[in-house]
C-alpha cells in the first residue's frame, strides 16, 4: 500500500487532497494541529487514515512526529504539503498589527510550515529520499506581485509575497538537489475555500469574486491529481 504525508490536512485544499488520495487506495498520515474540522471528523472515521497531532510550525515537534510515523514503519512515498495561510498582509486588520509582526507570522505559517516537514523528512528517511516525492502549494504571486506595485502597494502584500517568493525558491533548491524522486510546485491562483473567500472580500477588493465559478478544493485535488497519476504509481 502506498503511503502519503499531508500537512494542513485539516484545510479545505489539504482534506480533498487527502480524500482523493483515499480513493485511490492510498494510506493518508495527516499532520494536523486541529481535530474539529468537519473534514477531518469524517476523515478520521476512515480505514487507512491516521492521525497525528503536530505544527508544521514546530521544527522539534514535527520531527518527533516524522519519527513516529517511520516508527510506525511506515516510508512515505509522498508528502503533500498544504500547511499554510492564504491571509495577506492586511489579514488581521482589525488587530491593526505592526509590519514586522505580521511578516513574521505569515514567514512562519507560510514557510517554517514547509521548511520543518522538508528536514525532517531529510533526517529521519535520509536512506530513502529517493523514492519520496514531495509536492507544495505555493502561490503565483511569487511570480508576478514583486514587480506589481499596484500589489505590493495598493493591497500591502510584501509579506506574502515575500514568503511565497522564499518558498519557490525552496522548492527549487529542493529540486535541483536531485535527491528526491519528483518535486513539485503547485501555486493555485484561487481555489474557493473558506480562507480564499476570507482573504478576498469585497470591501477589500472593490469588486466581488462569483465564488461558484472559482474551482472547489475537490476539482483542484483531481486536477492536480489526475487519474492517470495514480495509475502510473500502482
Ligand atoms: N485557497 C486558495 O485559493 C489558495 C491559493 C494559493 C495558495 N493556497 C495555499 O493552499 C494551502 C491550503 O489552503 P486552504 O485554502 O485549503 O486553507 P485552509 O483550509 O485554511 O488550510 C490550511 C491548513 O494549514 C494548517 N496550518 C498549519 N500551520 C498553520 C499556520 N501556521 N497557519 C495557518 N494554517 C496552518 C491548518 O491546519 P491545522 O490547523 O489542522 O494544522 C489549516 O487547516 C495554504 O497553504 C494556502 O496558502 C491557497
Amino acid at each position: 500500500m502506498k503511503n502519503i504525508i499531508i500537512t494542513g490536512g485539516s484545510g479545505d485544499i489539504g482534506g480533498a487532497v487527502a480524500k482523493r488520495f483515499l480513493d485511490y487506495g492510498w494510506h493518508v498520515h495527516l499532520l494536523l494541529r486541529s481535530f474539529e474540522s468537519p473534514i477531518i471528523q469524517s476523515i478520521m472515521k476512515l480505514s487507512f487514515v491516521s492521525v497525528y497531532q503536530s505544527d508544521p510550525e514546530n521544527e522539534a515537534i514535527t520531527l518527533s512526529t516524522i519519527q513516529a510515523i517511520k516508527n510506525d514503519g511506515v516510508i512515505p512515498d509522498f508528502v503533500f504539503h498544504s500547511a499554510g495561510t492564504f491571509l495577506w498582509d492586511d489579514g488581521y486588520p482589525k488587530q491593526a498589527r505592526p509590519f514586522l509582526e505580521v511578516r513574521d507570522i505569515l514567514l512562519r505559517a507560510n514557510v517554517k510550515t514547509k521548511a520543518s516537514p522538508v528536514n525532517a523528512i531529510e533526517s529521519v528517511y535520509k536512506d530513502s529520499l529517493s523514492k519520496i516525492e514531495q509536492a507544495f502549494i505555493g502561490s503565483h504571486a511569487a511570480n508576478f506581485a514583486p514587480d506589481a506595485p499596484e500589489r505590493t502597494g495598493k493591497y500591502k502584500e510584501e509579506a506574502y509575497v515575500e514568503a511565497m517568493s522564499i518558498v519557490q525558491n525552496m522548492v527549487n533548491i529542493l529540486a535541483d538537489s536531485g535527491k528526491y524522486k519528483n518535486i513539485f510546485l503547485f501555486e493555485p491562483g484561487l481555489i474557493n475555500t473558506k480562507m480564499a473567500q476570507q482573504a478576498f472580500p469585497e470591501e477589500r477588493l472593490g469588486f466581488k469574486i462569483d465564488w461558484d465559478t472559482v474551482a472547489t478544493p475537490e476539482q483542484y485535488a483531481e486536477a492536480i491529481f489526475p487519474k492517470e497519476f495514480f495509475e502510473a504509481r500502482q
